[in-house]
């Protein structure tokens, strides 16, 4: 789902660059999270600032996937000469080959993703062996909390607890390594694909 006018303008803002770098991120290398040589793809890479962060730490290839081209384009404005930007939806994953990945990165996207379980699906196919998906998502309880103040409108058919996140991963395929939540608003897990 494309955002809201509100939430595109916060999204652009340095507390958001601030805690993707210094809490996202960084729970996701305590989590085992390694860049260096690793084929990565992130879903819902707006506006490209965690494809800066990653790419200096040389991936092997790093693709940045997202379905609203106003972020697009500030990411690709970035020039950053080993990424790939490309429009999609991250439940639809069918542009890419099978086992083409090591890692799926996930900052906070899902709960705009009413297909966020058959995304999962779309990892298991996408990932090679042994790749992991790391997420930094919020609850519906964080969501409704937001919306209550900042109204920035999300569509509740996209919402999950965190419980239920990790039940429905866990049904499609992938085993829980590392999960960490912050008073059950964001939940943070490093999940490994059973093969
Ligand atoms: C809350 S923003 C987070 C963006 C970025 N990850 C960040 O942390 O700044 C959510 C992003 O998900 C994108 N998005 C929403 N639905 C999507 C979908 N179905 N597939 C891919 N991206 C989606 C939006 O366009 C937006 O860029």
């Amino acid at each position: 789902m494309k955002l809201s006018i509100k939430e595109f303008d916060a999204m652009q803002m340095g507390w958001r660059k601030w805690y993707i770098e210094k809490v996202e991120l960084k729970t996701f290398k305590k989590f085992g999270l390694v860049i260096k040589d690793a084929d990565i793809l992130e879903v819902g890479c707006g506006n490209g600032y965690a494809a800066s962060l990653i790419t200096v730490e040389g991936p092997h290839s790093y693709t940045g996937l997202d379905i609203m081209p106003e972020q697009l384009e500030i990411a690709r404005g970035r020039k950053l000469s080993n990424a790939a930007f490309v429009e999609g939806s991250a439940d639809d994953l069918s542009g890419f080959s099978d086992k083409s990945f090591d890692v799926v990165l996930d900052f906070c996207i899902l709960h705009h993703v009413e297909g966020w379980r058959t995304f999962f699906d779309a990892c298991r196919r996408v990932l090679k062996d042994d790749g992991s998906i790391y997420i930094a998502d919020l609850s519906k309880r964080c969501i409704h909390m937001v919306d209550a103040v900042l109204h920035w409108g999300h569509a509740e058919e996209a919402l999950f607890t965190l419980h239920e996140f990790e039940t429905e991963a866990n049904k499609r395929g992938f085993s829980t390594v590392h999960k960490a939540s912050d008073l059950g608003l964001e939940g943070y897990f490093r999940f490994q694909k059973i093969h």
